[in-house]
């Protein structure tokens, strides 16, 4: 299963979440690769540099899931070639207004490219009990695309994980990654 995670904005969580939900699904026993689309390559350095689990996608090799990370520009062939070729597309969005106008276009861009019924959004950085929070649901239908149940919460531990790897989370925030990466996997 090819998931692209997409947003037109960097900053949005593309590349954390891409890394984090590929290690939760690791954890449950699956095999999963990134595929690397941004010429940045932190996906791909933050697999070399925090050791093994996730892989880094090789051609021809055959995976339970590949998460393709892609580049912040919504004018980048990479990312419409990735959504052509996509079986479910995240929308990795922040729940500020500013960030949900960017998504917006981010949406018409998916429904060009990407022929397919599963596309949703993935809030990111959410903060709990915030007029933002209560408000997503809202948000997420002017999105005119499925919103996800399960939101990211904002937490410093993931900025850690960017640092130390899949280990510096404690189990409350691996379960949140890992019910995410299931309902990605369902919905
Ligand atoms: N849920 C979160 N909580 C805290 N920090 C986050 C969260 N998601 C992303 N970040 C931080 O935000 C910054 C941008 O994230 P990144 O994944 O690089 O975005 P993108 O790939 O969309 O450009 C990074 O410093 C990352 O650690
Ligand atoms: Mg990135």
């Amino acid at each position: 299963m090819n998931i692209v995670f997409c947003n037109g904005k960097g900053g949005a969580g593309k590349t954390t979440l891409s890394a984090l939900l590929g290690c939760a699904l690791v954890d449950a026993g699956r095999r999963v690769a990134i595929e690397d689309r941004d010429p940045q390559r932190t996906a791909t350095r933050w697999i070399e540099e925090t050791g093994p689990g996730l892989e880094v996608a090789v051609k021809d090799q055959v995976y339970d899931a590949t998460i393709v990370d892609t580049p912040p520009r919504l004018d980048s062939p990479l990312l419409h070639e990735a959504l052509r070729r996509a079986d479910r597309v995240i929308l990795v969005s922040s729940p500020s207004p500013a960030d949900l106008w960017t998504s917006q276009d981010t949406v018409k861009v998916i429904r060009e490219h990407y022929q397919g019924d599963k596309a949703a959004v993935l809030f990111n950085s959410v903060q709990r009990n915030t007029t933002l929070a209560k408000e997503l649901p809202n948000l997420g239908a002017r999105l005119d695309l499925t919103v996800l149940n399960r939101q990211i919460g904002r937490r410093q531990s993931y900025q850690h994980a960017m640092l130390l790897g899949w280990s510096a989370l404690d189990a409350k925030a691996r379960e949140e990654i890992l019910q995410a990466a299931i309902e990605i996997l369902t919905f």
